[in-house]
């Protein structure tokens, strides 16, 4: 069984990572590195001596993320840490932040349910 871990590669994301793969859990990374770097991920493996199976994907895209979880059928779980977060930011751009963060969600559980 694998965890996929949306928005792994960022702040929140990694150190969760650090926890499951230490705990002895799979994890499977999605993220489309809008603010973070697959360096980061490096770092996860680095400091747990594990591999981490990581995409560039983006939860509001459907394709992208129904892709990857079909090559990935023992992802069982999913912890989502893919958003903006930004408080000024966000209220400037209240669109780009309901798009990104509550449609992503709606379409990452869409096509969680349906696989
Ligand atoms: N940082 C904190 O102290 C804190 C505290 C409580 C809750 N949170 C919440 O945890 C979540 C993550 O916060 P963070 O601090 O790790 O932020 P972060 O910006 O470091 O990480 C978010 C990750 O999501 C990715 N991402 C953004 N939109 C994406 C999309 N559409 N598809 C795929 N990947 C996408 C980014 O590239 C980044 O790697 C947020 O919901 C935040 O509100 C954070």
């Amino acid at each position: 069984m694998s965890i996929l871990v949306t928005g792994g590669a960022g702040y929140i994301g990694t150190h969760t990572l650090v926890e499951l793969l230490n705990g002895g859990y799979e994890v499977v990374v999605m993220d489309n590195f809008s603010n973070s770097s697959p360096k980061a991920i490096k770092a996860v493996e680095e400091l747990t001596g594990k591999s981490v199976k990581c995409y560039e994907a983006d939860i509001n895209s459907r394709e992208d993320l129904e892709n990857k979880i079909r090559e990935n059928p023992d992802i069982k779980e999913c912890i989502n840490f893919a958003s903006l977060k930004a408080v000024g930011e966000s209220v400037e751009k209240p669109w780009e932040y309901y798009h990104n963060n509550i449609a992503g969600t709606l379409t990452l559980l869409y096509v969680m349910r349906k696989n």
